[in-house]
């Protein structure tokens, strides 16, 4: 039990670390929200528990029950046998005076029950399984659809109406069905307080689907390791109060259409390419982007190219063709994940960044 105890304890410290990291985050995503005027967005905060975490989904319960009953029979059948094992050791322990007993090579009636039950154990957990897996792998009909892309190493949101976003946001108490595919390798989009996981594969549709109970902010993690930032690779979903979703598409959706390019641009850097470049002049796993439009740099190949509108949207849809002396080929083709208004907007931010 000692052992159990000790685990229990490493698991609520690394989650109160976890726990705090995140209300940092939060408040900051509340700020950035409050500051943009975006809809109002129910602020319940992340819990933490050193058991399971909180339970958001209406599927989430029978997930806990199942989960609940082998971790009961795991550790009453770990007790049990430890137990015995001591017991036994010491009571037949090699002693001066003691003969080794004969004991019996076979007994009906011991070999029947301990088949019997544990099979008949097995047969309940398959069954209750088989139930989960079947009602995960069956959205309901007319479930609210989004789709999802995952991408190193971000989540892309985009809803219905056209709006994209890089946090979830849903409505309360109906069913969402995700349908999920990736830009460049394998993800897993994994919702803790759901109990949904699901390999997200590029090349391919994978789909998952939830139906949240309580209003509030829940983690989303990545959960196939997928490179250098794959622990980074983390957003929200925000369960909306009902009638809030619908508030929140619709002042999305305005403010997207209604930005300028230099906004467009500066919002397309802060979702794609603010982990590899900075607007300050200080080089990253790229180079800045401060002060180099209308430069001329030299090229990997010898060759020079000069910062341009073309120039750029070149680097944005095909990063390979040319390559900044000093830097490494690492950038990944946003063919497809960018519209021409996006690299429009990155063009004209570029040129803002004096
Ligand atoms: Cu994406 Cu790990």
């Amino acid at each position: 039990m000692s052992l159990l105890t000790s685990l229990m304890g490493m698991m609520s410290s690394a989650s109160g670390a976890a726990a705090a990291a995140e209300a940092g985050q939060a408040a900051a995503s509340a700020e950035q929200a409050a500051s943009s005027g975006a809809a109002a967005i129910p602020e319940v905060a992340m819990k933490s528990s050193a058991w399971l975490p909180e339970n958001a989904a209406a599927t989430a319960g029978d997930v806990d029950s199942l989960f609940l009953a082998v971790l009961g029979l795991s550790v009453f059948c770990f007790v049990g046998i430890t137990f015995a094992v001591v017991y036994f050791t010491v009571k037949y322990r090699a002693r001066p005076g003691h003969k080794p007993q004969p004991s019996p090579a076979h007994k009906d009636w011991l070999e029947i029950t301990w088949t019997v039950i544990p099979a008949i154990i097995c047969v309940f957990l398959f069954v209750g399984g088989w139930r989960d897996y079947i009602r995960a792998a069956t959205p309901p009909k007319h479930a609210l659809e989004v789709q999802v892309k995952g991408m190193k190493w971000k989540w892309q949101f985009t809803h219905y109406n056209g709006v994209k976003d890089d946090e979830l946001h849903v409505p309360v108490g109906r069913s969402v069905r995700l349908v999920m595919t990736s830009n460049d390798v394998l993800h897993s989009f994994f919702v803790p307080a759901f109990r949904v996981k699901q390999d997200v594969v590029p090349k391919r549709y994978t789909q998952l689907w939830f139906k949240a109970t309580e209003p509030g902010r829940y983690r989303v993690y990545c959960a196939e390791y997928c490179g250098l930032d794959h622990s980074q690779m983390k957003t929200v979903v925000v369960v909306h109060e009902p009638g809030g979703y619908e508030k929140y598409l619709q002042s999305k959706y305005d403010e997207q259409m209604n930005m300028t390019p230099v906004e467009r641009g500066q919002m397309v850097y802060n979702g794609y390419c603010v982990a590899c470049h900075t607007v300050d002049g200080s080089a990253r796993v790229g180079p800045t982007f401060k002060g180099i439009f209308g430069d001329t740099h030299e090229m990997t190949d010898g060759t020079t190219a000069q910062v341009d509108e073309n120039y750029i949207r070149e680097s944005v849809l095909e990063p390979q063709a040319k390559i900044r002396k000093g830097y490494p080929p690492s950038m990944p083709s946003f063919q497809g994940t960018l519209t021409d208004d996006d690299i429009t907007g990155i063009v004209e931010y570029l040129k803002s960044l004096k």
